[in-house]
């Protein structure tokens, strides 16, 4: 029976462009899994939005003098552009501003304190005097008081990863303060409401039992520490007006905490899907509990413990027959040129940058097979240009490209037909429907870079076989075994069309249409409005392209009409490296 996988991706805060360390970290991974499900014959609901309130938003907001609203809806469609040129499927992107998602979210917070896992608490917080106000979360920087990196942020450290409660900071300082300026902080109470997540405890550590089997260890890690530490209840209110409003009379001022809600956003979002298809009450399918449903949460590390604790508590509170998160996948991060990734000095490659000048494959490869899964990795342009050229080209686009073209001109356009296999000839097939089943089984246990790298053997084992069989040469002397051995490589070909999908699905497309296939592999992402009873939202929204392909060896029919060959990718100017190099760290026109 086919299963049903929730592809849940991290919400980005919409608070400017996507760089190359998210996609790394998140969505092209996301992406693969998507795609590669959607082959085998599963049934996949992918979704995620832009997280649009919070801290983040109205501090970008503050300092580029515009209102939060500006600030989201500009990142909101930065992103979805993104996701079409670079070919992240998402089944629905939406945001965080739909009412669907306000109704949703207000609901949990409401079923919540019914049931008794929201409390009430006057607590001691961090007021600005200089300011007037209390201090949210971001507002606020300073020492972290289990690790001392010196600038923890007032709600995590990004050092140790710890969450953290802003009056906990050793020597905090507001962010609001000019350069120059020291602002004068001091606790004063405040009333909000908290996640009682103690009354979780003993569920969460049973749903956590069976997970170190199969959790990324550093997840697993993460979450043990956190567990033998003990939980604590958690704010999940904030002095702050944009964000979701407190479902309850008497609390202007105050709304919702950003994480609280956008963790909702997965089940939101699959509720606005089912509604925008014209099927409402499908989104259910991947949101009961059963051995053939399964989400997979695909985030960043900063993101594991919201996504291994606090959700699955709401959830248990929300509702015991939901299922909770089925694996949390997370990545370490990229860094780029020997430094990690900063906004502020534009140590940055922006995705929407970059697709303006370069193709989605080459990049996807290299993050594909230098993917932070385990450990940090590195995004250096002379890698990216060197693995273009040397690697993707040279190895994969060539062989394709060589076979078909060579095909395509002696045996009149079309699939030759086999004469007798050799013992090498079926050596090969075995060899790559071997590999099918390899990367399908990495793929399963969601390791990416063990996946692909399967694949690129496969590619080079081909090549070493032309090297052998030299179809170029025996055409000459004995045209049924230059046959014979074009067409075994046009199978391998094919097969590795299909392992490289998920990875490559540009160019996997185009070499299935060459390869005479009807149909399209790829699929398109539109973005589309849905209209709401008070405004309208706009979405990016995949369609399946149709074609006949399963995730199964090659059944290329001898006599099958090809396309007229070309080469898959481009070969990249060497001084590309040097150039794109020399633009990082400068600031933006
Ligand atoms: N906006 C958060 C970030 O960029 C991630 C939110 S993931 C969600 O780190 F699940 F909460 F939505
Ligand atoms: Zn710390």
């Amino acid at each position: 029976m086919a299963k049903k996988i929730g592809v849940f991706v991290a919400w980005p805060y919409a608070n400017g462009m996507l760089h190359l360390g998210h996609i790394a970290g998140a969505y092209l991974t996301a992406d693969i899994f998507a795609r590669y499900h959607r082959l085998v014959g599963n049934d996949v609901l992918m979704v995620s939005g832009s997280d649009s309130h919070g801290t983040p938003i109205t501090i970008t907001a503050d300092q580029e003098g515009k209102t939060p609203r500006q600030v989201f809806e500009e990142s909101h469609a930065l992103f979805l552009e993104a996701w079409q040129k670079l070919g992240i499927s998402f089944d629905l992107f939406t945001h965080t501003d739909t009412e669907n998602h306000w109704t949703i979210a207000q609901d949990f917070f409401t079923r919540l304190l019914h049931k008794g896992y929201i409390y009430k608490a006057t607590e001691k917080q961090l007021y600005c005097e200089n300011d007037a106000r209390f201090l949210p979360d971001r507002y606020i920087s300073g020492e972290c008081p289990h690790c001392h990196f010196p600038r923890a942020r007032g709600d995590q450290c990004d050092a140790c990863g710890r969450v953290l409660d802003a009056t906990e900071l050793i020597n905090p300082q507001c962010k609001l303060a000019k350069p120059g300026e020291t602002h004068r902080l001091v606790v004063r109470d405040s009333e909000h409401f908290y996640l009682d997540l103690p009354k979780f405890e003993k569920r969460l550590l049973d749903y956590l039992k069976d997970k170190d089997a199969y959790w990324k260890s550093n997840v697993v890690l993460f979450v043990r520490k956190w567990l033998e530490r003990g939980l604590q209840g958690r704010a999940i209110t904030r002095d702050l007006d944009w964000g979701i409003a407190v479902p309850l009379p008497g609390y202007s001022g105050k709304c919702i905490y950003v994480w609280f809600e956008a963790v909702i956003g997965y089940y939101s979002a699959s509720v606005e899907w089912a509604k925008h298809r014209g099927t409402p009450d499908k989104w259910k399918e991947w949101w009961t509990k059963s051995d053939d449903v399964r989400g997979y949460y695909f985030v960043g590390k900063d993101n594991i413990p919201f996504h291994t604790i606090i959700w699955p508590a709401m959830l248990l509170g929300y509702d015991e027959t939901l299922p909770l998160p089925y694996d949390v996948p997370a990545n370490e991060f990229l860094n780029l040129e020997g430094r990690k990734f900063s906004k502020s000095e534009n140590w940055a490659v922006w995705i929407n940058d970059y697709l303006k000048s370069y193709d989605p494959d080459p990049l996807r490869y290299l993050l594909s097979v230098n993917m932070p899964e385990f450990a940090d990795a590195e995004f250096t342009w002379r890698e990216f240009v060197r693995r273009n050229n040397d690697d993707l080209i040279s190895n994969w686009g060539n062989l394709a490209n060589r076979v078909l073209s060579f095909t395509y001109k002696n045996f009149d356009g079309r699939v030759p037909t086999p004469g007798e296999l050799t013992e090498t000839d079926r050596a090969l097939l075995a060899q790559s429907e071997a590999t099918l089943a390899a990367v399908s089984d990495a793929l399963e246990r969601v390791r990416f870079k063990e996946a692909i790298g399967h694949a690129i053997e496969l590619a080079r084992q081909a090549n070493v076989y032309l090297q052998v069989t030299e179809p170029w040469k025996t055409i000459k002397t004995d045209r049924a075994r230059a046959a014979t051995a074009l067409f075994v490589a046009l199978r391998v070909i094919d097969d590795l069309k299909v392992m490289f999908y998920p990875f490559l699905p540009f160019s996997s497309n185009e070499l299935h249409r060459q390869l005479g296939y009807e149909g399209d592999l790829l699929g398109e992402i539109h973005v589309e409005t849905v209209h709401e009873s008070t405004r309208a939202h706009t979405v990016a929204v995949y369609t399946p392209g149709k074609h006949a392909q399963k995730w199964a060896p090659s059944q290329l029919p001898p006599g099958q009409v090809l396309r007229e060959p070309k080469p898959l990718f481009k070969k990249l100017d060497e001084k590309i490296a040097e150039e794109e190099y020399a633009k990082l760290g400068k600031p933006r026109e």
